[in-house]
């Protein structure tokens, strides 16, 4: 027995005191995951009677227009923050006509969605040709001095503006820029000014690396690409480009600026929020999302704590909002 005098033989600093109990943990946390936090990313198919699954995303669904509605009512139930819609046009050009057309099946969605639940609910639209065109890239092609097939960056611009009066008049509350053009935020701001909707935010993709975990989502809004966008999105050997990047779309008038994939690119998640002056948000996308799916249905690793896991990892990077396929099957656990 040591006498109740003698000096204590262990560490006189015991940071897991901190960790001793469920409460107490819960009390000392310096992160939170919220489901007002949280945007859904949402398909929506033209042409269909009933949802579509999607192969490589167990659990997700190209909508019909009346399952989005529903989808949507469901976030607003569970309380989450915000959806952002993509649309799977019937058919496809050069120049991605389905954009910008009010019949089109984005725009129809977006003012399904905004009648139903616009008051409740942050609607944000995918503003980007890549799913309207035939030859699947962000932008219109054209070709340049030396013979290649390139995308034309200045003729998109004028294309993401039409693009950007169709979705705001849709109702759409925020229109996510993701198409990696230069100059599209300050484009698309001067042109939904000029046409007084002044109160139509812009979320930039600010900061969006190329990645191989994209293929889930062409998939899931079937994609005509060939080859890869490296000419415009940004390569994930490089962070201080991408720094420059969300300076120029914070110049431009960036409402709020994302930061994309996210788990790979925390670093940069955690440098853009030390610069940004707006909000930052962070792309869980469809490939992260398939890990995650993928690996539990192998029974290697345990569902519920890895995704929760993996969000808070992006929140304590210091993303604010996170736009995630868990968004509603995390909502009730939070
Ligand atoms: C472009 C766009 C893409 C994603 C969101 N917006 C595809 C791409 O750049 O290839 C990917 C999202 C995901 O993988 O979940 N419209």
């Amino acid at each position: 027995m040591t006498p109740a005098t003698s000096v204590p033989t262990g560490p006189q600093v015991r940071p897991r005191r901190l960790r001793g109990s469920g409460p107490l943990r819960r009390l000392v946390a310096e992160t939170r995951l919220h489901p007002a936090d949280l945007v859904l990313p949402v398909f929506v198919r033209e042409g269909i009677d009933a949802p579509v699954e999607i192969s490589s995303m167990p659990g997700a669904v190209q909508h019909t227009i009346d399952s989005l509605v529903e989808e949507a009512r469901a976030c607003v139930a569970a309380g989450i923050g915000g959806v952002m819609l993509f649309g799977v046009p019937q058919t496809k050009d050069a120049r991605g006509s389905g954009a910008d057309d009010p019949e089109g099946i984005l725009n129809v969605a977006t003012r399904a969605v905004v009648d139903a639940v616009g008051d409740e609910l942050v609607v944000m639209t995918d503003l980007c040709l890549d799913e309207f065109t035939d030859h699947g890239h962000c932008g219109v092609l054209t070709t340049d001095p030396a013979g290649r097939t390139v995308v034309d960056n200045d003729a998109t611009l004028a294309r993401y503006a039409d693009m950007a009066l169709a979705q705001a008049a849709a109702g759409a509350h925020v229109l996510g820029l993701s198409g990696m053009m230069d100059g599209q935020v300050a484009r698309v701001r001067a042109a939904l000014d000029t046409a007084g909707h002044t109160d139509t935010l812009v979320l930039a993709y600010a900061a969006k690396y190329t990645s191989a975990l994209y293929g889930p989502f062409r998939e899931a809004v079937q994609s005509s690409l060939t080859g890869d966008r490296a000419t415009y999105q940004q390569d994930p050997a490089n962070a201080v480009e991408a720094l420059r990047e969300v300076e120029l779309d914070l110049a431009e008038g960036a409402d709020i600026i994302m930061v994309k994939p996210a788990q790979p690119h925390l670093d940069i998640i955690a440098a853009t929020a030390q610069i940004s002056t707006v909000p930052v948000a962070a792309y869980q996308i469809s490939g992260e999302y398939a890990q995650i799916v993928a690996t539990a249905d192998r029974g290697w690793i345990d569902r519920d704590a890895a995704v929760l896991e993996s969000l808070i990892h992006i929140r304590r990077a210091g993303a604010q909002m996170i736009l995630t396929y868990f968004a509603l099957e995390v909502a009730g656990r939070l």
